[in-house]
């Protein structure tokens, strides 16, 4: 099975300490070595929004900030290469078909951002079509979808499913808040709903759950329903 693990920057990079990175590159590895075909994404973190605050004083352009954020993901994805080792391109891809080529030849592509204007989320969605994955999962710094944002509304509920029509619509009304940020972008979004990708968006930081979410389904965040989805082979026979 086939599967894309978006993850955070700040999941991955927030304390920025090597036993982070190891964590999750030996929970890749298993997969791998199991079986199964991976490709990451990786974010960029606190270090990305630094980054980009400093060129923001400095005067430059959205577009430039943008490739300032793409240039840090793809340090991120470097680092995410030496923790994984062997298995891994030995460089960043930087198109979709790079990453495809990668796992044509059993290689597993780590990618960071790939063009201006959109961030991983979009990324990894758009790897997902690209190489026909069964499943794209969003290992985050929320542990799922909720029905508005938890850090402003009390009553916020988290959804176990949610049909990728309502995700749309919670995007959306989050969008119009401002300041607040939703799990997983609209451009993200659109692209699952189009390539009818099955797509979990999970709390990031244990590895071990990620693991288990590829493996069978099991997790503990929000999967999107997507009419039409085939359901991940893995989830009938591993675990
Ligand atoms: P992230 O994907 O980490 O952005 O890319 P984010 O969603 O803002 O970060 P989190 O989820 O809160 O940690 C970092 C930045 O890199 C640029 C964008 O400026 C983005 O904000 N980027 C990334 C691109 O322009 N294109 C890409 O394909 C990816």
């Amino acid at each position: 099975m086939r599967t894309v693990i978006s993850l955070g920057g700040s999941v991955l990079f927030g304390e920025r300490s090597a036993e982070t990175i190891e964590g999750h590159a030996s929970a890749v590895e298993r997969l791998v070595d199991s079986g199964h075909e991976v490709a990451v994404v990786v974010g960029g973190g606190s270090i990305a929004r630094e980054f980009i605050e400093v060129g923001r004083d400095l005067g430059a352009d959205e577009v430039r900030l943008d490739e300032i954020g793409i240039d840090i993901t793809r340090v991120n994805a470097r680092l995410m290469i030496e923790a994984i080792g062997e298995l891994a391109h030995p460089w960043p891809a930087t198109t979709y078909a790079e990453a495809g080529q990668a796992l044509r030849h059993g290689d597993l592509p780590v990618l960071g951002g790939v063009a201006p204007a959109q961030t991983t989320d979009a990324v990894s969605a758009a790897t997902a079509e690209y190489v026909r994955a069964d499943l794209l999962v969003y290992a985050t710094s929320v542990d799922g979808v909720y029905s508005g944002d938890p850090h402003e509304d009390a009553t916020a509920t988290r959804f176990e499913e949610i049909d990728i029509d309502e995700l749309l619509e919670v995007i959306a009304s989050i969008h119009m808040s401002a300041g607040s940020k939703s799990p997983v972008d609209l451009l993200a979004a659109k692209i699952i709903q189009r390539a009818k990708l099955p797509t979990i968006v999970m709390d990031g930081s244990d590895p071990v759950a990620i693991e288990q979410a590829v493996r069978s389904g099991a997790h503990d965040g929000t999967t999107v329903r997507i009419e039409g989805a085939p359901r991940p082979p893995a989830w009938d026979t591993d675990g």
